[in-house]
């Protein structure tokens, strides 16, 4: 299998991050020959278009990590049924200057877990919609909806359900599958 390195984008910047732990988990099942990587935002500024000009060096390291990986996985919990400000904000960012669109044609895939029953659901849909006005080929199925209960998850990404630790690891096989066709798909046009 050849060897691919997925970034990953977690949407919550508290040190208590339930949705961290499950990035933590993916890493860890990652099947081998595949390299997860954190693309952090926490240190992004508020966009403005004042920046278009002169982006920052923490943005233009943000898009350059983007630029860098076959494929990137964002993992956000639900904010008052959306997706939280500080992954907005890290999208603003990405979608400019305008026409350099980092996730444009990158494959994506949204997962998210929360104490509730429909597990970030909502927050998903929302952000489905703004990958597609991205142009990023996005994961249809399976359909990342975590349920979290206290201890799912240590803190270093340990997974104590086995039905939660094979639903990921089928989760990252799908996405790598696309990861796969998007790049077969790309060297046919370079050639
Ligand atoms: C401002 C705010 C809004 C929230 N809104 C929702 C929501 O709409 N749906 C939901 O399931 N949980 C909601 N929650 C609860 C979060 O799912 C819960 O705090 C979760 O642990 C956040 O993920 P994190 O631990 O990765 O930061 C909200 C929490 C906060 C702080």
């Amino acid at each position: 299998m050849t060897d691919r390195t997925i970034g990953y984008i977690v949407g919550s910047i508290s040190s208590t991050s339930i949705n961290r732990r499950l990035a933590k988990a993916l890493e860890r099942l990652a099947p081998e020959g595949t390299t997860l990587v954190e693309i952090p935002i926490k240190d992004l500024p508020f966009y403005s278009p004042d920046y278009d000009a002169d982006y920052p060096q923490v943005a233009r390291d943000f898009k350059q990590a983007l630029a860098d990986v076959d494929g990137v996985i964002i993992v956000t919990p639900e904010y008052s049924r959306s997706i939280p400000g500080v992954l907005k904000n890290a999208l603003d960012w990405a979608a400019r200057p305008w026409g350099q669109g980092s996730f444009n044609g990158k494959p994506t895939a949204v997962i998210g877990t929360s104490g509730g029953g429909i597990a970030t659901a909502a927050a998903q849909q929302h952000l489905k919609a703004i990958l597609s006005h991205f142009n990023a080929p996005t994961l249809g199925q399976p359909e990342g909806y975590v349920q979290s209960t206290p201890g799912l998850f240590t803190e270093d990404g340990e997974v104590t359900s086995e039905q939660t630790a094979e639903f990921l690891s089928a989760y990252l096989e799908a996405f790598l599958a696309l990861v796969g066709r998007y790049a077969l798909a790309r060297e046919a046009v370079a050639a």
